[in-house]
């Protein structure tokens, strides 16, 4: 029997052809694990209405952890369009099967570490080495949200708030509300997660990036908390910015940072802006962490221009397998790997689109695999 149960979920568009890729450099590892495939994305919302069935749920909570390529998703009312004739007007409602994913199997912390691997003609700098920590199940993708709002929020929000009397003469049907929900545990979390981290790889300093001065109560209190957690850390500096403040200094200094704190939605923007410093969404893999559960994505998308071209890079998708194995305590296989790419990228004799070259990601991905035999 094989050492790990993985669960196998391409998913859509590239998803497919990346997954391709992360299987050769993988059998290249020896790794001991079996591949379970799981059915998800846009063509079971099409035909069943659903892009996460029970079945892959059931399928996941007998794997180990999950490798996820990339999912299409569309904005409600288009998604709804795309349904099966015999699933129209049921009234089912798309969800991101990756949001459900990281609220039902508790998936707290996203990690997204952002590394300029020297030689990269796309890195903006190459000295650039940082790791995003973004909470992951709660803020702004808790999923409370209200259109139109109902009668009874309404009142309360006004008798917590006066401010709110402005709204009523827009009338309840004209008004859509999203929440921001943080808790001092998921604060603490996150936080505790990040300080751990810079103290086991060295690093010196902790950057916690939100909007205190407006959003005072989920700010303020993330800020709390970080302060106390800072305390049990004497050695790592606690730096504090704001989020559109963060944006230009990671444009203008982005060495200086080491690893950076943020809620759902912030984590979400400056991750992609700290992926194009590196080289893109083609070099930006990410992983999400529970106690005892994680799935492994790149954070680029499905791409479905490109599908069945191969020409997206598929070092996002390898250097997400490389935090597999990292998680699954198979560091020296990560190691390998991670030298392989780091290689393959220096060497620049093979490369996609992106980099200026014109290799297929099965060429790319064959080169990195050939490093490891
Ligand atoms: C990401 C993606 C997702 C997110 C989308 C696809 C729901 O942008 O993983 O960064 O917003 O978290
Ligand atoms: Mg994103």
């Amino acid at each position: 029997m094989s050492r790990y149960r993985i669960a196998w979920l391409p998913g859509d568009g590239v998803g497919q052809e990346v997954m391709e890729c992360a299987r050769l450099v993988l059998d290249a590892l020896e790794v001991e694990a079996d591949y379970i495939p799981g059915d998800i994305g846009w063509e079971f919302w099409k035909q069943e209405g659903d892009a996460l069935p029970q079945r892959t749920i059931d399928l996941l909570h007998t794997t180990d952890c999950a490798l996820f390529g990339a999912i299409t998703s569309k904005p409600k009312e288009e998604a709804a369009r795309e349904l099966a004739p015999e699933l129209q007007d049921k009234g089912l409602v798309y969800f991101s099967p990756i949001v459900r994913l990281r609220q039902l199997f508790r998936l707290h912390t996203n990690l997204r570490p952002c590394k300029a691997y020297p030689g990269n003609p796309l890195n903006y700098k190459d000295n650039i080495d940082l790791v995003i920590f973004r909470e992951n199940t709660e803020g702004m993708y808790g999923g409370v949200e209200f259109h139109p709002l109902p009668q009874e929020v309404y009142d309360v929000l006004v008798k917590h708030n006066p401010k709110m009397k402005k709204f009523e003469s827009a009338g309840l049907d004209n008004i859509a509300m999203s929440t921001r929900i943080m808790t001092r545990q998921g604060c603490e979390n996150i936080l505790t997660r990040a300080f751990e981290f810079a103290r086991k790889t060295g690093r010196k300093s902790v950057t916690l990036v939100d909007k205190p001065n407006v959003l005072r109560e989920t700010g303020g209190l993330i800020r709390r908390v970080a302060k106390e957690v800072a305390r049990k850390y004497p050695g790592i500096e606690l730096w504090e910015s704001n989020i559109d403040a963060m944006c230009m200094w990671l444009v203008k200094n982005p060495e200086k940072y080491d690893v950076i704190v943020a809620e759902n939605m912030f984590g979400d923007i400056l991750s992609d802006l700290a992926a194009q410093l590196v080289g893109g969404l083609g070099f930006a893999c990410s992983a999400n962490i529970g106690d005892d559960y994680a799935v492994f994505e790149p954070t680029h998308g499905s791409a479905p221009k490109y599908f069945g071209q191969h020409k997206v890079n598929p070092i996002a998708m390898i250097l997400t397998a490389k935090m597999m194995l990292d998680w699954l305590g198979e560091t020296e296989k990560a190691d390998r790997l991670e030298r392989a790419v780091a290689d393959v990228i220096r060497e620049g004799q093979v490369g996609t689109y992106d980099m200026g070259m014109n290799n297929t990601n099965l060429e790319v991905a064959g080169a990195i695999a050939g490093k490891l035999r």
